[in-house]
C-alpha cells in the first residue's frame, strides 16, 4: 500500500526512529542509495515561496538518482483549472512521488486520496513534519540523543511548526513544552495525538502563556516567525500580541548550560529571537536547514521502498 507523509504521525514512532538512523547514514554517504535512478521524477509543486525546502527536495531527489519538477502553482492548471483530484490521477502516472507546499491540509489529503505514489506534505497551515525530521535529527546529533530531552517552543502556538513540534517531539519520546499566548493554542488533533504518545513513552506535554516556565530547564528551545506565510495583513495585532515572547539571551539563561537554539528560518532578528541568540553559541540553524536535505532523502527512500 502506498505511503503518504502528510502529518508527523503518518509514521510510527519507530518509523520516525528508523528514518532518522537511515538519515544518518545517508549524511555519511550522501550518493550511497539511488531509489530513484532512471531517472525516476519526483513532482515539487509550491503554492507558496521557498528557499530551503525548494533546494533541499531538488538536491535531495538528484542524490537519489532522480529528475527533480519542479511546479509552480500559478504556472499549472492546477487549483484554477483543474482539480486536485485530476492532478494527481495524471502526475502519478509520469512521477514517482509528489511533494507539496501548499495552503489547506486538506489540499494534500485530497491529493493523496487520489495519488498511487507517495505524497509529501512539504507545508500547509498546519503541519511542517518535514522539518520537524530535519529539526530532530539536529537534537541528536549535537545532544546525542532524543527521548528524555526537553523542548521548549516560544511563539505562535497556532502555527504549523507548533503543531508538528509537538507530535512529532512526543513520538521521540521527548518532553514539549509550548509557550503562547492563550489566544494561540494549537490543533486539538495535534495536542490530543502528543498527549498519546507522551502517555505511552511517559513524557510530558506544557501548553503555557509563561515564558520562562517553558525555558526553565530545557534542552532544546524552538522559535518560528510570528507571521506566517498568508497572514502578513495581521502583523502589527501579532507583534503586539507576542511581546514577551521574543527568545533573548536573558531568557536563554533559563535553559539548560548546553541547550541548543533552533529555527526553521527565515528568521526576522528582534521579533521571535534576538540576533545574539540566533547568531551566538547556543544556535544549531545552520547544521539544521543542512540536514532538510538528509532528513528528507531519508524520507523518500523510506516512502518509494515502503510502497
Ligand atoms: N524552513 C523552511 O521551510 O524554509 P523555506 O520556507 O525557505 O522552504
Amino acid at each position: 500500500m502506498v505511503r503518504h507523509f502528510l502529518r508527523d504521525d503518518d509514521i510510527t514512532p519507530a518509523e520516525q526512529q528508523r528514518i532518522l538512523d537511515l538519515a544518518i547514514a545517508m549524511k555519511a554517504d550522501p550518493y550511497g542509495l539511488k531509489p530513484l535512478a532512471g531517472p525516476q521524477s519526483v513532482a515539487l509543486i509550491f503554492d507558496k515561496t521557498s528557499t530551503r525546502t525548494r533546494v533541499s527536495f531538488s538536491v535531495g531527489v538528484a542524490d537519489l538518482g532522480g529528475n527533480p519538477l519542479i511546479i509552480q502553482s500559478g504556472e499549472s492548471q492546477l487549483g484554477a483549472k483543474e482539480s486536485i483530484a485530476d492532478t494527481a490521477r495524471v502526475l502519478d502516472r509520469m512521477v514517482s512521488a509528489i511533494v507539496w507546499r501548499t495552503f489547506a491540509q486538506s489540499n494534500v489529503e485530497e491529493m493523496a486520496e487520489h495519488s498511487r505514489v507517495p505524497v509529501i506534505n512539504s507545508l500547509t497551515d498546519d503541519f511542517h513534519p518535514c522539518q520537524l525530521l530535519a529539526d530532530l535529527l539536529t537534537v541528536h546529533e549535537r545532544l546525542g540523543r532524543l527521548a528524555g530531552l526537553t523542548v521548549a517552543f516560544v511563539g505562535d502556538g497556532s502555527s504549523n511548526m507548533a503543531n508538528s513540534y509537538l507530535v512529532a517531539c512526543a513520538m521521540a519520546g521527548m518532553n514539549v513544552r509550548l509557550a503562547t499566548p492563550t489566544k494561540y493554542q494549537p490543533l486539538s488533533s495535534a495536542l490530543s495525538s502528543a498527549r498519546e504518545f507522551a502517555t505511552k513513552s511517559q513524557s510530558e506535554v506544557m501548553v503555557t502563556e509563561n515564558v520562562r516556565d517553558a525555558m526553565t530547564g530545557a534542552d532544546v528551545v524552538v522559535t518560528d516567525t510570528w507571521i506566517s506565510m498568508g497572514q502578513e495583513s495581521e502583523k502589527e495585532a501579532r507583534v503586539a500580541d507576542f511581546s514577551g515572547y521574543t527568545v533573548t539571551s536573558d531568557l536563554m539563561e533559563l535553559a539548560d548550560p548546553a541547550a541548543i537554539f533552533l529555527h526553521c528560518l527565515p528568521a526576522y532578528r528582534g521579533y521571535e529571537v534576538d540576533a545574539d541568540v540566533i547568531d551566538g553559541p547556543h544556535s544549531a540553524v545552520w547544521d539544521e536547514a543542512e540536514n532538510r536535505l538528509h532528513a528528507q532523502k531519508a524520507l523518500m527512500h523510506f516512502l518509494l521502498t515502503s510502497a
